[in-house]
């Protein structure tokens, strides 16, 4: 399956690509309306990019009453990504999105490095909006916790049914010039190539320890990027960064992704999944079917 990451598609802005995807995922939806970030937002790097948008966005109330509905239109799965400040306004946002059934999961963003982090923890958060929705919860994580997987032992045991993995990391940019910060908040979330052998290792500690489905991203740019995730132990694929350089990205990846499984000799791509635990990944994916 393969997603978009969350803030880096606009579904209603370019739905030909949204209808390349299998779901997808909306920016980070918050209590109140944000305006974000001051202006520049976005920076180039030598291995990616920094962004520090600072999850703008329109507040649940004008979220539920004219985005969903139109994403609704667009008839493909979505996954609603909210972000608060406490577990209080995690739980507030899965009761609203809890009543609208255009919403297939809820994925809830514990690990924005552009805004204040929660306040509460990952688990405190995780069992907040379990108590306030059936409906599937996905835990994103950052990768710059100290011990990801504990983190996701922890969302995993609190009520999540996945994870996405992973955020992006705090990195800093300055001008070639005047050698000051590009980005108006000086640091920023690097995303893109650098990210890759990140989260990589992020799912692959993440699915050794809990066994939970995951949707791995973090710097893919074609089907081989895809298959090496699935095998650390991901279930499905978000791309991200991109997307900004490549609309066809998604259909082009998928096509890659074919041919890499056939010559690895695998007959679907998600045979490949847990290919790189060897026994101990086996046993584990023997416990999830
Ligand atoms: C411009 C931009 C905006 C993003 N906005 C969000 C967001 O609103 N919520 C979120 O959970 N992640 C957000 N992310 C992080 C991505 O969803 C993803 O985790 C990260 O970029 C790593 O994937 P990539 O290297 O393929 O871009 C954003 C990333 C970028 C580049």
């Amino acid at each position: 399956m393969i997603l978009n990451a969350s803030g880096c598609l606009d579904a209603l802005a370019a739905p030909e690509v949204a209808a390349q995807l299998d779901i997808f995922v909306t920016k980070t939806v918050t209590p109140l309306p944000r305006g974000g970030n001051e202006p520049t937002r976005i920076a180039e790097t030598d291995f990616g990019m920094l962004n520090s948008i600072g999850l703008a966005n329109p507040g649940i109330d004008a979220f539920v009453a004219d985005v969903l509905p139109e994403l609704a239109e667009l008839e493909i799965p979505v996954w609603v990504s909210v972000g608060g400040f406490s577990a209080h306004d995690y739980a507030d946002l899965c009761s609203r999105l809890d009543a609208y059934d255009d919403v297939a999961t809820i994925e809830l963003n514990v690990s924005c490095p552009n805004v204040a982090e929660p306040a509460d923890s990952v688990a405190e958060i995780v069992a907040a909006a379990r108590a306030a929705t059936s409906k599937s919860l996905y835990a994103k994580l950052s990768p710059a916790s100290g011990d990801i997987t504990a983190v996701a032992e922890a969302a995993g045991a609190a009520g999540a049914d996945g994870l996405s993995l992973v955020n992006t990391i705090r990195g800093l940019a300055l001008d070639a010039t005047t050698l000051e910060p590009t980005l108006s908040t000086a640091t920023g979330g690097l995303s893109g190539p650098a990210l890759r052998p990140i989260a990589l290792a992020a799912v692959f500690g993440c699915f050794r320890a809990t066994g939970l489905p995951i949707v791995g991203m973090g710097g893919v740019e074609t089907g081989r990027h895809v298959i090496e995730l699935i095998a650390a132990g991901a279930t499905a694929v978000a791309l991200g960064t991109v997307l900004f350089a490549d609309p066809e990205a998604p259909a082009r990846i998928r096509t890659e992704l074919e041919v890499e499984a056939e010559r690895l000799g695998f007959e679907t791509p998600l045979a490949a999944h847990a290919a790189a635990h060897e026994e101990e990944g086996r046993r584990r994916l023997r416990e999830v079917a």
